[in-house]
């Protein structure tokens, strides 16, 4: 089951607990002893079984609906210390806010410096064939409101779909000094404005509190606990600070980790409800996975993460949690970066060939752990033979890169950066990507051995193991 479903489940659950309060089993005609004990019955659920339910559903990962209705009561009120309505209008922090009765959804909206100080982009989902006079209006300093004209260019790596990943910038004029806020409009009229969002990354601070960013997009009915663990260990050992993940579903045992890495600051979750407005496809071919959009908005996602981490983090990964980016002659990401800084300077991103290390091939038992048996997923330290690279069809490379450097990033790699550089390929001798997954392969393909990844099995196996017991997986 996955947790969208369960959270409301588990609401129904709180409602009829809240329905069989004492006076409403007073109505029945039950002997008074069996009303004693069931009376003892409830208080017991009160005291014990109540809170504890309650606590789950706190820790329970939400999926506000960003537009429409705002929740009644439960969820988003509870927790919400900036302010909730700026220049006398409300304030909607979440993803995806529509653009009038237009097909227009916006993320997030940025301050973008590197186009001098007064242009915001908003990284949004647009209808490609629906023109829109998009505008900007600003929440500014005193509680004016100033409007502009924005434009939008639609990156190229729609693949056919209506629907493609959107910048809609504006400039704000010096009437309005310093805004905090925006709303993306088909009108500048103060009537259109339905909500503001929060302009992100308004000063640039002097240090960042990350040298490495990992954005995930998009994990949806995801349910491999053990795989996620190991991924977010790995990323630990090779220096990683944080790990943003664009979210839509996972099983209630995922969520459970993910709550431990988000409580421990490790990992920032983005939920991601674009399924509810726009029909995903499951693919990026059109003809094979019909949709509006491709492949679950994973590219929208990527680019509000290097937006969103532009100002506090070194550099972003952006790769998938089945697939681990390893140096090969030292162990961690800031060293490696060192090495390829010095080859290449530093204008550029780098990107890693895709090696597929398949789950079908024959399992080595040297780190197989018996008390890993129950949990759901792969161990990769397991599979440790892979396909070899047809140098003559495409590699799904993946990218490290400064996101200063981004103006748009694609699933393998970058359209535009602000120098017109791309990406470096890195040689396999100093780094690749080890892709581990469920896939065949042609019977006659050499595998080749390659057992990087199990240097790091000694550091990486006890602390899987922290985590299984930490989250209640497995017993010390
Ligand atoms: C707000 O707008 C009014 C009318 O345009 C103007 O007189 C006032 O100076 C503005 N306030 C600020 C703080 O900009
Ligand atoms: C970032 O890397 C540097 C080494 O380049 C290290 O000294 C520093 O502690 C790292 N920052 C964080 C937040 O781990």
């Amino acid at each position: 089951m996955f947790s969208k479903g369960k959270c409301e489940v588990k609401y129904e659950l709180l409602d009829n607990a809240s329905e069989s309060n004492p006076s409403s089993i007073k109505r029945s005609c039950l002997p008074k002893i069996s009303t004693f004990i069931l009376g003892l019955v409830i208080l017991m659920y009160i005291l014990f079984i109540f809170p504890k339910i309650r606590k789950e559903i706190s820790t329970q990962y939400r999926y506000p609906k960003p537009i429409g209705p705002k929740p009644k009561n439960h969820e988003a009120a509870t927790k919400s210390p900036p302010p909730s309505k700026v220049c006398n209008i409300e304030v909607e922090n979440g993803p995806l806010v529509k653009v009038g009765s237009y097909r227009t959804y916006v993320i997030a909206s940025y301050m973008d410096h590197r186009y001098g100080p007064r242009q915001i982009t908003s990284v949004a989902i647009a209808h490609r064939y629906e023109d829109v006079p998009y505008h900007c209006m600003m929440c500014c300093e005193g509680g004016n409101i100033s409007s502009t004209r924005a434009w939008r260019s639609i990156h190229s790596d729609h693949y056919n779909f209506d629907y493609g990943t959107a910048d809609i910038s504006c400039k704000f004029s010096p009437d309005c000094s310093s805004p905090t806020h925006v709303a993306i409009t088909s009108s500048d009229q103060a009537g259109s404005i339905t909500s503001f969002q929060p302009i992100q990354n308004l000063v640039i601070p002097k240090s960042f509190p990350f040298n490495f960013t990992v954005c995930i997009s998009v994990m949806f009915h995801y349910s491999k606990v053990l795989n996620v663990i190991q991924a977010m260990e790995m990323f630990k050992l090779l220096g990683v600070q944080r790990v943003a993940i664009y979210i839509s579903s996972c099983s209630s045992e995922t969520q459970r980790v993910l709550d431990y890495y988000v409580k421990m600051g490790f990992v920032e979750l983005i939920p991601w409800t674009v399924e509810d407005y726009i029909k995903v496809s499951m693919g990026w071919q059109k003809d094979k996975s019909p949709g509006e959009l491709h492949y679950h908005g994973q590219v929208p996602a990527l680019n509000d993460c290097v937006y969103r981490y532009m100002y506090q983090s070194h550099y972003v990964a952006l790769q998938d949690l089945d697939e681990l980016i390893l140096p090969l002659n030292v162990k961690t990401w800031t060293e490696l970066l060192q090495e390829l800084e010095k080859m290449h300077g530093t204008e550029v991103g780098f990107e890693f060939e895709n090696n597929v290390f398949p789950f079908t091939a024959k399992a080595q038992m040297k780190y197989d752990q018996k008390i890993w048996e129950k949990i759901e997923g792969i161990n990769v330290l397991k599979y440790v033979d892979r396909i070899p690279v047809n140098p003559h069809v495409f590699n799904n490379i993946k990218v490290i890169v400064n996101p200063r450097l981004v103006l748009e990033a694609t699933v393998h790699g970058l359209l535009k950066t602000v120098n017109g550089h791309s990406t470096v390929r890195v040689n396999h001798d100093i780094a690749r990507m080890y892709h581990s997954k469920n896939i065949d392969y042609p019977s006659d393909t050499k595998l080749i051995r390659d057992e990087r990844l199990l240097e790091y099995a000694k550091d990486l196996i006890p602390a899987v193991s922290k985590v299984l017991q930490d989250c209640g997986f497995i017993k010390t």
